[in-house]
């Protein structure tokens, strides 16, 4: 498999960076708010946790896991909740924690449908933001690092439920692998 460990395009080194200056932001922006950390699974199970340790806030964590490719292509895929939050979010400030923003699909109705839960604040925070791959308008608050539209795995996000354990962010290289458009 010569596609095993891709192209490396963000080093372990340079997502600690990030991340750090991103928790230094948000703890900065959320003090004296009641913030519920939502980490969107499986995709920002990394992330999730280095960023939550990055913020030097009293917070609580919750997780929504849901799957996106139901209907194999990017624009017919819908999005589906497979396990709910636990916390009620009436009233809190929410900030959503994803992998990667492509088309802007799973987050536009992610944002639709916990805004109907009436929280404080709604916001989010994603590791990766690939805007050539928008296909629906979705305000993003806060991200990682632009990448451009090409398929990336590591670093919690995963091609068939691999690679998602590598502790960089890589292109996967088409050489041995049937790498599609999700
Ligand atoms: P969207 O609804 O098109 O914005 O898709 C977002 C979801 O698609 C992410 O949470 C990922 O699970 C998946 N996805 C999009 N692009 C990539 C990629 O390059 N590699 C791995 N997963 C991706
Ligand atoms: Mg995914």
């Amino acid at each position: 498999m010569g596609g095993l460990f891709g192209k490396p395009i963000v080093t372990q080194e340079e997502m600690r960076t990030r991340i750090a200056e991103l928790g230094q932001q948000i703890t900065h922006d959320y003090r004296q708010k009641d913030l519920v950390l939502i980490g969107i699974l499986k995709g920002s199970f990394a992330f999730y946790a280095d960023l939550a340790r990055a913020i030097t806030l009293p917070l609580c964590v919750d997780f929504l896991v849901v799957s996106r490719y139901a209907g194999k292509t990017k624009s017919k895929g819908r999005v589906k909740i497979l396990t709910e939050l636990t916390e009620d979010i009436t009233g809190r400030d929410v900030l959503l924690i994803e992998d990667i923003v492509d088309s802007g699909r799973t987050l536009r109705h992610l944002r639709e449908m916990l805004g109907k839960r009436k929280p404080q604040s709604i916001k989010v925070c994603t590791l990766l933001n690939k805007a050539k791959g928008r296909l629906v308008e979705v305000k993003v608050d806060y991200v990682g690092f632009d990448v451009p539209d090409q398929f990336v795995v590591g670093y919690g996000l995963d091609y068939r439920q691999k690679y998602r354990n590598l502790p960089y962010l890589a292109v996967l290289e088409q050489s041995d692998e049937d790498v599609p458009k999700p």
